[in-house]
């Protein structure tokens, strides 16, 4: 069986992009990561990938000023190195009109709550622990979705929930999220791959 081409985007550490990475090197995910692209030329991702020898890209505001030639750009090099599936991984971008349309229902994200809570615009990172603590819940977890234009909206391909312990602070209850993030992601692109989820 061909190994599915991943673009992965990502704007900060990368532990998922590790994540996934590990498991393609450890033949547990039918895949190869073909190229990783970011928005922030300085992200620690950046260099670990490229350190991996991995296609790396940098396109921004910066080397893009305009939007619409940026999103173009986007999705010029994404089909350029023949990505299949785009991954994104902690992306704090918008994705564009462009790359929407040309990957269309082969875009997918991963967010750290049980969408649609905690979803949305300003729930990203350790804000959505600490929305989760305030409001007192007693689980949270894990979803994957499809992208679309709207944000945390797509259809949910999979789910995880995390109980909240009651003396979790949001940086130990990220913790905990985050190890089940890199397991499910892989695990779900795995099962795409596989035909177990069927993306539209
Ligand atoms: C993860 O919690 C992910 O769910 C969110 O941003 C974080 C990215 O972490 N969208 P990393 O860059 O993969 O380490």
């Amino acid at each position: 069986m061909s190994k599915l081409k991943l673009g992965i985007l990502v704007s900060g550490r990368g532990s998922n992009m590790c994540a996934i990475v590990d498991a393609c090197e450890q033949g547990r995910l039918d895949a190869a990561v073909v190229l990783v692209l970011s928005n922030n030329a300085d992200s620690q991702a950046l260099s670990t990938a490229r350190d991996k020898q991995i296609q790396t890209l940098h396109l921004s505001s910066r080397t893009h000023p305009d939007t619409e030639k940026l999103d173009a750009a986007m999705l010029a090099a994404l089909r350029e190195a023949d990505v299949e599936l785009v991954v994104l991984a902690g992306f704090m971008k918008k994705i564009g009109p462009r790359v929407l349309a040309g990957y269309k229902g082969r875009i997918i994200n991963i967010h750290p709550s049980l969408l649609p809570a905690y979803g949305g615009q300003g729930m990203f990172g350790i804000h959505v622990h600490e929305a989760v603590l305030d409001n007192n819940e007693k689980q949270t977890g894990v979803t994957i979705h499809l992208v679309d234009a709207d944000y945390d909206q797509g259809d949910i391909l999979a789910q995880q929930s995390v109980l909240v312990k009651q003396d979790d602070a949001p940086e130990t209850l990220a913790a905990r999220v985050l190890e089940v993030e890199h397991r499910l992601y892989t695990e779900t692109i795995q099962k795409i791959i596989e035909g177990s989820i069927i993306l539209p």
